[in-house]
């Protein structure tokens, strides 16, 4: 499904980055793991800041394109090509992980948010934007599947071992390619994984 949304040339969620991570990439230190990456517009963006990023995607086509992105801009990007259920990143070797509209079931978070939590560091940063449940009602992106949505409960249960910097829903307005488009509601965090796990 992916490989076809992405098999134009056009970049369907544009090539400028997020906006929630743009005003907050302060947050981040490298390395930075990006989970879905896509097309790359995200970690095309935390490299042009001097970060060292790997985008992990289960869509080689997307991945070509943020290669083709990076190089465009000048800059390096590592990639993976893996479905998130089955990756596994080495213990303690991100200091951030920014998950960008990654919608993802819940049994699959189950499974790959402890491995994301074990590969931070100790005091690394998880920097997340999703839409959130409330997205249902609208038609303006995201998924039709309430288990694949957000929402500020759902974050607290299954990111327990994180300081909460930043946590609320709000609605915004999103204009990041022809898929997010529109007043939405997302959900927002951004968390410090304690010390100990
Ligand atoms: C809505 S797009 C967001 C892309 C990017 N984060 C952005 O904001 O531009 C969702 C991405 O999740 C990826 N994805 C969805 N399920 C996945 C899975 N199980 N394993 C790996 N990637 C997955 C898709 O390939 C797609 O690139």
């Amino acid at each position: 499904m992916w490989n076809e949304r992405y098999a134009s040339d056009e970049y369907i969620y544009g090539t400028e980055p997020n906006s929630f991570l743009l005003q907050n990439a302060k947050a981040l230190s490298g390395p930075v793991l990006s989970i879905a990456e896509g097309e790359g517009r995200n970690a095309v963006f935390l490299a042009s800041l001097g970060l060292e990023v790997t985008g992990v995607d289960g869509s080689e086509v997307g991945l070509a394109k943020a290669q083709n992105l990076a190089k465009a801009k000048g800059v390096k990007i590592s990639t993976v090509v893996s479905d998130l259920a089955t990756f596994e990143p080495a213990p303690e070797c991100y200091s951030s992980v920014i998950s960008i509209f990654a919608h993802l079931p819940s049994d699959l978070r189950k499974v790959l948010y402890p491995r994301l939590e074990r590969s931070l560091r100790p005091g690394g940063i998880v920097l997340l934007e999703s839409y959130s449940e409330a997205q249902l009602a609208r038609a303006t992106g995201g998924p039709k599947d309430v288990d694949m949505l957000m929402s500020k409960a759902k974050i607290e249960k299954e990111f327990s071992n994180y300081e909460i910097l930043l946590l609320k829903e709000c609605e915004r307005e999103v204009n990041e390619g022809s898929f997010h488009s529109g007043l939405a509601s997302v959900v927002q965090f951004i968390g410090r994984r304690k010390a100990s796990l």
